[in-house]
């Protein structure tokens, strides 16, 4: 619930709340600065970062990458090829243009000049990343004849580019895809791509899928898998799986089918594992990648995305496959088979939780026949092949941090409400007849609220009051009379609970004076 009047939220659920700042770090997942940038946006407010001259720079990087998206998108509308090209990879208008997909035409300059012409200083365009100097001291743009994908960071700005050369244009001797170089705002190690689209896809899915490349993300994306990401064709950092980790634990993983694809996939796996992630794995059949494979079939994908199998597992085929016809016997003297085993005891080391490291340890048995202790003692000569960690330093709890406020009791909550009905109605009045049923902390409130205070310096009252008012509108006319009983009805439950217990101690102590007293209030409670 939000109070506009004092700028405040509270949820009743995790008992957590604050101010504006809080709740968009909570509910966008940001830093403080990030959130502080956001809001002074909305507000118009100009922020001035009094110490970092970068920082004055950034603005303007954000400014020009924006002015090249637009003219990359219409760019493409005149570019009848590059338009069937990506039509032919299966894409559709609608994803084309929620991502913003353009076109950067095979002209030395073209992008150069439109920026000049807005204005921008030469020099700027070319920390945005999008021109470079060539020897002969020319300004030339540095995506040329490419489908340009834009990155967004994670607010949704455009941060820089990733460009597609068009296959009738490849000579071959530049790279397939060309990148923004590193500027003070694209850094690649840091941005996943898509995640400012799909992030809310990942919390409520509590599952994000990650892919390698643009056209992975987009046709999966399309296809209707919300929660993936790209890990844009550089190896996942630390940092990316921090971003993540924070709206979820649970990954599935699809990598490039070759060799390559494999190797970066299975080092995706043990940096997500050794981060505390639950790891699974999609295996294609004979396309190359997520993107062919959902082009040529997206129900058949859907289904192999749905049975992704445990990492583990993957590990277990692709290590241990080869030996599975021996015999325990066998194995030992099979060549490769040691190595290989203690390859896979190492991935398994390499896990964050002791229940599933032990878990996978029993199903290697089960699977090699070879004695859990056994293995067990192999795993602890072994070492895990990424460093774990340290997830102390990171507050990785997925639900909100624990607080230390009690949870009100029923008597409480309905004190609290009928307080608020108070507020809202303007009327205290109401309140008279139910003033002895209320908690008897909350008494000297009353007194307080009915004289217009709403906020206190005693830190645990304004809690309370804040609480209260943020509850004032939720209670209808209809419901006072309710509310008023049900108040009632708490305060007799309590009072017989303590008269009941007062009886017993009574009886014990052999007191028969408290005994009839106790037992008098009893009955005029009945
Ligand atoms: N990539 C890159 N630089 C390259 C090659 C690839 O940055 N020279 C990144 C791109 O982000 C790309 C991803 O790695 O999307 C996957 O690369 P790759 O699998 O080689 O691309 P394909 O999937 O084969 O690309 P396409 O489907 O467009 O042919
Ligand atoms: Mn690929």
């Amino acid at each position: 619930m939000i109070s506009p009047e004092r700028q405040t939220w509270h949820c009743f659920g995790c008992a957590l709340g604050g101010d504006i700042f809080a709740f968009l770090m909570r509910y966008e997942n940001l830093e403080f600065g990030e959130a502080m940038r956001l809001l002074a946006e909305k507000a118009g407010v100009d922020l001035k970062f009094s110490n970092s001259p970068d920082y004055k720079f950034s603005g303007l990087l954000y400014e020009i990458n924006d002015a090249a998206t637009k003219f990359f998108v219409s760019k493409l509308a005149e570019a009848a090829v590059s338009s069937a090209y990506l039509k032919s990879r299966g894409l559709l208008d609608e994803t084309i243009h929620e991502f913003e997909i353009g076109w950067s035409s095979n002209e030395p300059e073209a992008l150069n000049l439109h920026l000049l012409n807005l204005g921008y200083a030469p020099p700027d365009i070319v920390r945005a990343g999008l021109a470079f100097k060539s020897e002969r001291g020319f300004q030339l743009d540095r995506f040329r004849g490419r489908l340009m994908f834009p990155i967004h960071n994670h607010l949704g700005k455009v941060v820089g580019f990733t460009g597609r050369i068009l296959p009738e244009l490849d000579t071959g001797q530049m790279g397939k895809y060309v990148n923004s170089p590193e500027t003070p705002i694209f850094n690649k190690s840091k941005l996943l791509y898509g995640f400012w689209k799909s992030k809310n896809a990942i919390r409520e899915a509590n599952e994000v899928f990650l892919v390698e490349g643009q056209m992975d993300f987009l046709m999966s994306y399309q296809a209707g898998i919300k929660n993936v990401v790209a890990s844009s064709g550089t190896a996942l950092t630390a940092e990316h799986l921090l971003a993540m980790r924070r709206l979820t634990d649970q990954m599935v993983i699809n990598f490039d089918s070759d060799e390559a694809g494999m190797a970066a996939g299975e080092r995706a796996i043990d940096l997500a594992q050794a981060h505390d992630y639950t790891v699974r794995i999609v295996l294609l059949g004979s396309a190359k990648d997520p993107a062919e494979a959902i082009q040529k079939d997206p129900v058949s994908f859907l289904k192999l995305y749905k049975e992704a199998r445990p990492a583990p597992e993957f590990y277990f085929e692709r290590y241990l496959a080869q030996f599975a016809s021996l015999s325990p016997a066998d194995l030992l003297r099979a060549s490769g088979f040691k190595k290989n085993l203690r390859i896979v005891l190492g991935k398994i080391k390499n896990m964050t939780s002791p229940v599933e490291q032990s878990g996978w340890l029993r199903e290697l048995g089960r699977r090699t026949g070879i004695e859990e202790n056994a293995l067990r003692e192999e795993e602890a000569k072994t070492f895990g092949s990424v460093p774990k960690p340290e997830l102390v330093k990171e507050n990785f709890s997925l639900a909100p941090a624990p607080t230390t406020e009690e949870i009100p009791t029923r008597r409480e909550f309905l004190s609290q409400h009928l307080l608020a009905a108070c507020i809202t109605a303007n009327d205290f009045s109401i309140l008279e007849e139910s003033l002895p049923h209320l908690t008897p902390s909350y008494v000297p409130l009353v007194e307080l609220l009915k004289s217009g205070v709403r906020k206190s310096a005693d830190k645990k009252l304004d809690e309370l009051i804040n609480k209260i008012v943020l509850q004032a509108g939720q209670v209808s006319g209809e419901d006072m009379a309710k509310l008023k009983e049900f108040l009632m009805q708490e305060y007799l439950k309590e009072k017989r609970a303590e008269l009941t217990r007062a009886l017993k101690q009574a009886e014990v102590s052999g007191d028969e004076a408290a005994m009839q007293v106790a037992l008098e209030k009893l009955n005029s409670l009945r």
